[in-house]
């Protein structure tokens, strides 16, 4: 009897240690595998299951994830991280609450995955600890971002890349196309690739020349990243592949040579002043930075942050005379910022849809925008935000708009894929250039302005003659890319 009770303890024992091992471990960790690293496993889970509600501007339940610190401070309640005790920590047991006050609230989001939490239970039973060389006060996104590795472009594209940028380099020759994670660089003579510099960008969305030649680039990761770097497109290769010159845009400092901007979204737009002395840049987080880089990419000093529109800012200009900057955006207005005395100016809403891109003239005194509605407008940069001038005739939405450098064409690309070209005093129609198969997202003129590029949403690009709307050439800006144009570009 007393030995048969033994045996039923050891039993019971034993299922109660293999319930528990089955419950709470369900990857269990071995003598050797390393440590939990916070920086590593524990920060990704909470940027991807917890940080949109519990960061600084967003404290849910006062208790901010966004540092190593904050983690440990707590919320409310006091601590959530009990180090050694897992079981008696809330930032585990929430996660793996099956009712009531599990984390993400229920209706909020997907429960973090087993294997995750599991990680998070390791890391608190570890000691809870931060890994060597990081500041308990580091932003986790902002280091997260720092330890993040952009993918290497495909060497043959699978699908055609959505080309958001274009420019011709400085004497014309060649032409800029903004790929994936990377620029690639084409001979306008012949269509052929010449060269492809990696970024950290996963997408291109404003290019510009800076006077010195070096190239000013905005993009990012949507939702993850944005940026605004500046590259030097003559600096050494790190190999030629088949005549093509691979350039090192991420971490080859002669090809890198300055990053103004990271920040925790997409850069939408970018440009330089008719002067280049000023570069600008606006995009998701609402914000138009202003930088004057007149010493040269490596002295760009940041001289104003804007905040004047509501939603993503989608387009910038600045006016020859330095004194307006033009911004269009997704709160359907145009606006005007007075860059010398740093106010508002005026405020143009007859759009009254998505306003995509600005443009203004070269005497500085006429504003242009263009967007969802399908027209172009013209108003007064100075003025009291009165309408001028309409012109119609796209059958879709106008997402870009470009001036010649002699101020007298005005360029538009819609998704009714074609590029019309405007007499911009007049606001009329002078040609309409067609043989893209898709949305118009980039334009861009030659320097000598004899010439007008159109980059498309399935990666076709097409120069034209602007004096007779001749097609010059035509190719596809995705590298290998061999399939029929109608195939679904990457999303
Ligand atoms: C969709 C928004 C949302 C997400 C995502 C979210 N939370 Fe919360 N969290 C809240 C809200 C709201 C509260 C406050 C109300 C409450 O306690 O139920 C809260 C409270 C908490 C508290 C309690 C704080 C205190 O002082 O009592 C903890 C701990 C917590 N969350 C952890 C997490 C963790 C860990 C994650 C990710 C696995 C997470 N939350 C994801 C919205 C969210």
């Amino acid at each position: 009897m007393i030995r048969n009770r033994a045996c039923v303890c050891i039993l019971c024992a034993a299922a109660a240690a293999l319930i528990a091992f089955l419950m709470f471990t369900p990857t269990p960790a071995t003598a050797a595998d390393p440590p939990v690293s916070f920086i590593n496993d524990i920060a990704p889970i909470l940027k991807e299951n917890c940080l949109a509600c519990h960061e600084p501007k967003k404290k849910s339940g006062k208790y901010d994830l966004s540092t190593y610190e904050r983690v440990m401070i707590g919320g409310t309640n006091g601590e959530m991280v009990i180090p050694g005790k897992p079981d008696e920590s809330e930032l585990y047991t929430l996660m793996i609450a099956t009712e009531g006050r599990r984390m993400p609230p229920e209706n909020k989001g997907e429960p973090v995955s087993r294997e995750k939490a599991a990680l998070v239970r390791r890391w608190i039973a570890e000691g809870a600890k931060i890994d060597a060389g990081i500041s308990p006060k580091a932003d986790l996104v902002k280091e997260l971002r720092l330890r993040w590795k952009p993918p290497v472009p495909p060497t043959v594209y699978k699908f055609p890349t959505v080309i958001n940028a274009l420019a011709f380099t400085p004497d014309g020759q060649q032409l800029v196309v903004g790929g994936q994670y990377e620029l690639t660089i084409w001979s306008v003579a012949d269509g052929k690739l010449r060269k492809r510099l990696r970024t950290r960008a996963e997408r291109a969305y404003g290019l510009a020349f800076l006077p010195s030649g070096a190239l000013a680039v905005a993009g990012g990761q949507p939702g993850q990243e944005g940026n605004v770097c500046i590259y030097d497109l003559a600096a050494k290769p790190m190999r030629v592949e088949n005549g093509v010159a691979i350039l090192d845009g991420v971490s080859d400092p002669k090809v890198l040579l300055a990053q103004l901007l990271d920040s925790n979204d997409s850069v939408l737009c970018l440009t330089l002043s008719p002067d280049g002395k000023k570069l600008a840049a606006g995009g998701c987080d609402r914000a138009v930075r202003v930088w004057d880089v007149s010493g040269g990419a490596t002295h760009a000093k940041l001289e104003q942050t804007i905040e004047n529109h509501a939603d993503w800012v989608l387009g910038v200009r600045i006016s020859p005379d330095g004194k307006y900057l033009l911004t269009a955006a997704r709160d359907k207005t145009a606006k005007v910022w007075e860059l010398t005395t740093k106010e508002s100016l005026m405020t143009f809403p007859s759009h009254q849809n998505i306003v995509y891109d600005v443009a203004v003239s070269s005497d500085s005194k006429t504003g242009f925008s263009v967007g969802a509605d399908k027209i172009i407008r013209s108003w007064a940069p100075g003025g009291n935000g009165a309408q001028i001038k309409t012109g119609g005739g796209h059958g879709d939405e106008v997402f870009k708009i470009a001036l010649s450098h002699d101020g007298t064409t005005l360029a538009t690309g819609s998704a009714d894929k074609t590029v019309r070209l405007w007499d911009s005093g007049k606001l009329t129609a002078t040609k309409t250039l067609t043989g893209l198969t898709d949305s118009v997202f980039a334009l861009a003129f030659s320097p000598d302005g004899k010439r007008i590029a159109g980059g498309s949403y399935s990666g076709e690009v097409r120069i034209w003659n602007v004096a007779d709307g001749k097609e010059q050439i035509a190719f596809n800006a995705s590298p290998g890319f061999t399939a029929p144009a109608s195939t679904t570009p990457n999303p």
